[in-house]
């Protein structure tokens, strides 16, 4: 969603979201957030090399379960691929590919005034090393990759749907490990980071009961404290920002998969 727009949990109608025809309700409710002209010039001009261009299946930001992405292929080469879901506007994989061009960055988001800011700042900072999926992102986790293609899967203020009859409709939540799980490969990072609460809670509370993951921080008795360090890749957003600025801690998590 755009900064300038709207910084707050998602705004619309759940029920009018593109949920339907799916399995599961999806973690988003798709907002037009008009593009300037510079970002209708970003899909232009830039896609044809950011872009994967994602075979659908039922909606418009859905993955056609047979459609797959070779990082090999798309990258033309084999390194270490970091995807990060829900990349907003791009900061922190912008800043990421900029400063290590020898990994490989894939930001995966449905809204696509977001993915153009991404691809412009891409261009403008050389970055060549970053592509872009617009979809559905446990999708991509759970077909769309070869599995344990990720060494690292970023997911950092994610939408908190902090009411409860919303609560569902979280991305980190039950069975999120499985699809996580299988996109990294073993000994790869999960990293999380939230400014509500209840979801860091949710968040932890789920990852560590799941079998695919244990813990990579070191954490602490006290609960209150028992957290991951501060993610020294994770530049400051909107998200980050606003949170601070109503007196919302931050709380980062980092979870190491284990071996198959
Ligand atoms: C609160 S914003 C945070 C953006 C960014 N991570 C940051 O820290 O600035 C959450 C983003 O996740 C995206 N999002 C939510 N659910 C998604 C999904 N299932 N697949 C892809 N993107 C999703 C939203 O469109 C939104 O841009």
């Amino acid at each position: 969603m755009p900064e300038e727009l709207s910084v707050d949990a998602p705004a619309g109608d759940p029920a009018e979201d593109e949920s339907t025809f799916r399995k599961q309700p999806v973690s988003f409710v798709r907002r037009s957030g008009r593009m300037s002209d510079a970002q209708e010039r970003a899909w232009t001009e830039l896609a044809p090399f950011y872009a994967f261009d994602v075979p659908r299946d039922v909606a418009s930001t859905s993955v056609h379960p047979q459609a797959r992405l070779v990082p090999s292929e798309v990258y033309g080469r084999e390194a270490p691929l970091t995807v990060e879901i829900g990349s907003g506007q791009g900061h922190a994989i912008v800043s990421a590919a900029a400063a290590h061009p020898h990994n490989d960055y894939l930001a995966v988001e449905v809204f696509r005034a977001g993915l153009a800011r991404t691809m412009l700042d891409a261009d403008r900072a050389g970055a060549k090393n970053l592509r872009l999926v617009e979809a559905n992102a446990p999708e991509v986790l759970e077909t769309l990759l070869p599995e344990g293609a990720a060494s690292e899967v970023w997911v950092f203020f994610p939408d908190p749907w902090h009411k409860a009859r919303h609560n569902k409709r979280r991305l980190v939540k039950e069975g999120f490990g499985e699809i996580a799980g299988r996109a990294l490969r073993d000994g790869g990072l999960l990293r999380l980071a939230t400014d509500w609460e209840d979801y860091a809670l949710q968040m932890r509370e789920v990852l560590d009961a799941d079998p695919f993951f244990e813990r990579a921080f070191e954490g602490s008795d006290d609960p209150e404290q028992d957290w991951a360090p501060r993610f020294e890749g994770r530049v400051m957003t909107a998200f980050e920002r606003k949170g601070l600025n109503t007196g919302r801690a931050i709380r980062d998590l980092t979870y190491r998969r284990v071996a198959r």
